[in-house]
């Protein structure tokens, strides 16, 4: 039966600060039927693009990347907030409402020629996504995709990363 992923998502009015409507992945991964279909449409999407890695950035990117490159039997290699990993890495910082941040790789997550697909919960303004990027690439990976179980349209992070190929299980204005 197929799964409405819509009905999945929570939104959530004024969090984490007024006027903003947050959506939650929460529902979708409490529910194993829901969760196992949105794994199974990321690797659907990613069955002909000869996937050998997986990237996922802290901390929903591991929820969606981690299913998604087992049922592909590939690996996962996560993209981590400031002093997670514990061995030589390479840094890109993105921006911010307010701040900026910087997401780390380590060096050998990714060997040159590698083709990687990244996974995410939400892509918002692309600043995150992007920076993953950038790291994949600096290794020398290729990025042969990226999915999302949510994309807010209105902040436009497709345009950051309009030279890649996108898949987004469900879309917000
Ligand atoms: C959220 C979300 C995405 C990113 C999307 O992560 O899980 O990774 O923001 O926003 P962007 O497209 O504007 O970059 P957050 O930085 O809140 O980290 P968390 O998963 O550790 O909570
Ligand atoms: N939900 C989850 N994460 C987010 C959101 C959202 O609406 N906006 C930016 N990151």
């Amino acid at each position: 039966m197929a799964v409405d992923f819509e009905d999945y998502i929570a939104s959530v009015p004024d969090f984490p600060e007024k006027g903003i409507v947050f959506r939650d992945i929460s529902p979708l991964m409490a529910d194993g039927k829901a969760y196992a279909a949105a794994t199974d449409a990321i690797a659907d999407y990613a069955k002909d693009k000869g996937v050998e890695m997986i990237v996922g950035p802290e901390a929903r990117g591991f929820i969606v990347g981690c299913p998604v490159a087992y049922k592909l039997g590939v690996g996962f290699a996560p993209a981590r907030k400031k002093g997670k990993l514990p061995r030589p890495t390479v840094s890109a910082s993105y921006k911010l409402e307010y701040s900026t941040s910087t997401l780390y790789l380590h060096k050998d997550a990714i060997k040159p020629g590698q083709r990687v697909l990244v996974c995410d919960d939400l892509l918002a303004t692309g600043g995150t996504i992007a920076a993953t990027i950038d790291l994949v690439e600096r290794l020398g990976g290729i990025v042969v995709g990226t999915a999302f179980i949510v994309e807010l349209t209105d902040l436009h992070g497709r345009d950051k990363i309009k030279d890649y190929d996108i898949l987004a299980l469900t879309e917000y204005a």
